[in-house]
């Protein structure tokens, strides 16, 4: 594989993301953005303040999704994802409307983290207690895929699964295989951690994985990722696993130490 190695490949910047984008990074230079944000549901990071007016996050979520748009190619997938408070179930689609003021939503994925089918006597996964009789434990985020004109192709079978019933294959034309597209609902259980968690809010590396490779990879150039909040390094690490470029931004000393870490 060759591509032309421009500086801030492979690299994780310690900056504030907008300012990273805007000053880095070329316009049209990037292949696939997998990104978590920070909710604003109070979560204790080690410096940011995750509790801010919504109205004054709502609008920085504007300017960050903005710079987004400028590095991505138009071919690109911006894949973002957002989790709730039980409490609150309209607050991940609100911001997924700001981002649809300047991309177009192709695909809502639904990342499920724990699941029980006792039928199956299956019960596996892990979700956040909730200390309410009202409010049922949240077990599922969104990953929002959005795209500049809802028209990228993608390898749905990339990330394909084996055929349940197998009598189906063979039966149509897109058949042929052992696999079909898995859809939008994306079963990622957290490991198990036994010590402190190292960053409050971290996604398993499978998750920037499965985008990437839905987005589909290319065999002759590697694709160049971004994570504008990279935190712990998952979409890095993700992006290394793939044989692409990774640049990401992450404004905590302590995390992107961490990331780098991760990453040797
Ligand atoms: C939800 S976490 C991302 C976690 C990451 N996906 C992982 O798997 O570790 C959001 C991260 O964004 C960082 N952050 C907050 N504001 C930022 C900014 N303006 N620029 C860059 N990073 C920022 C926070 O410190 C935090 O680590």
């Amino acid at each position: 594989m060759t591509t032309m190695k421009s500086d801030w490949h492979n690299s994780i910047f310690g900056i504030d993301c907008i300012e990273g984008m805007d000053t880095l990074l070329p316009e049209h230079s990037i292949d696939v953005i997998v990104t978590s944000p920070p909710y604003n549901i109070g979560i204790e990071y080690n410096s940011y303040n995750d509790n801010r007016p919504f109205e004054e996050y709502l609008s920085w979520i504007g300017l960050m999704v903005k710079s987004c748009h400028r590095v991505l190619k138009d071919t690109g997938s911006f894949f973002f994802n957002l989790g709730d408070r039980p409490s609150d179930e309209f607050r991940s689609l609100t911001i997924a409307k700001k981002v649809a003021e300047s991309f177009k939503l192709q695909n809502t994925i639904h990342w499920v983290k724990s699941i029980a089918i006792p039928e199956k006597n299956l019960n596996i996964g892990h979700y956040k207690p909730v200390n309410s009789k009202r409010f049922l434990n949240n077990s599922h985020e969104y990953i929002f895929h959005f795209t500049k004109d809802r028209s990228v192709a993608l390898d749905k079978l990339a990330i394909g699964v084996p055929y349940g019933d197998k009598s189906n294959i063979g039966r149509w034309k897109h058949a042929q295989q052992d696999l079909r597209g898995r859809g939008n609902q994306w079963f990622i259980p957290y490991e198990t951690v036994k010590e402190k968690k190292l960053h409050p809010a971290m996604f398993p590396v499978k998750l920037p994985e499965m985008c990437i490779k839905l987005h589909g990879l290319d065999k002759n150039k590697p694709l160049v990722i971004l994570d504008p909040f990279m935190g712990s390094g998952s979409t890095a690490i993700a992006s290394k696993k793939l044989h692409c470029i990774f640049v990401g931004f992450e404004i905590d000393p302590k995390y992107l130490a961490l990331a780098k870490e991760a990453l040797k």
